[in-house]
């Protein structure tokens, strides 16, 4: 039985995330969710000292790449995260760690590391893959490849929302500088780059609603999936 795959790219900030997640759900595919592991190969590497010593110990940060001791804990409700035993699960959503995450993605050696494990995810009956290059390196032979964008000010709104809703205090335009300069190391970095893949299908998410996304996305996916 072939394994079914649906790819989603983008920015940060598109809403990426939630839309995997619902699509999983929706056709009760496999989740991955591959920025989830840059970040916590970020935190292991911090943990250990090695992460600003990345360049010196390539060899020793690759073997710690692809034996990284992590669990997907999933119960109807949530998904824990469980590195080396350990409940990480709030701790690599934090800016720090994704700071880390962009770190280490930049890396050609862990990227390749990392290539093997995120192949593993694909099992029967689907997968749904979330990430920068999931149709441009991992997942190249995907039926259904979608990049969903949104223009950076509505991102940088949405997140002020969901960080005001948090409690915190943020400026809209700290925000948006951030988001900018994530993008621009995003898509100029030399190793699998954020692009579109050439047969994907584009969603510019900036004046719908998730679940105008949604249906724009399974009237797609149906559609490739039956070919
Ligand atoms: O999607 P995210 O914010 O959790 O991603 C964290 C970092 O990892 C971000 O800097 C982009 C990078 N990343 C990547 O390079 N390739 C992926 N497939 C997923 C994430």
């Amino acid at each position: 039985m072939t394994v079914k795959i649906i790819t989603i790219d983008g920015p940060s900030g598109s809403g990426k995330g939630t839309l995997a997640a619902k699509l999983a759900a929706h056709y009760q595919f496999h989740l991955l969710d591959s920025g989830a592991l840059y970040r916590l190969l970020g935190l292991s590497l911090h943990k250990q000292g090695l992460l600003e010593e990345i360049d010196s110990h390539l060899d020793h940060c690759a073997e710690i790449a692809t034996n990284l001791d992590i669990q997907f804990v999933t119960t109807p409700n949530e998904t824990q995260i469980l590195l080396d035993g350990e409940d990480v699960t709030q701790t690599i959503r934090t800016e720090r760690v994704g700071e880390f995450a962009s770190k280490v993605a930049a890396i050609p050696v862990l990227r390749t590391a990392l290539f093997e494990r995120q192949r593993a995810f694909a099992q029967a009956p689907g997968l749904v893959a979330d990430g920068r290059d999931m149709a441009t390196s991992i997942f190249p032979e995907a039926p259904a490849k979608i990049y969903l964008t949104a223009s950076a000010q509505s991102r940088a709104e949405r997140r002020v929302k969901q960080l005001q809703g948090m409690g915190l205090d943020v400026k809209i335009n700290d925000i948006l500088a951030n988001i900018e300069a994530r993008d621009k190391r995003d898509m100029e970095r030399e190793v699998a780059p954020l692009r579109p893949a050439a047969d994907a299908l584009i969603i510019d998410s900036s004046e719908l609603n998730i679940d105008e996304v949604f249906n724009l996305m399974t009237q797609y996916i149906d559609k490739q999936l039956a070919k």
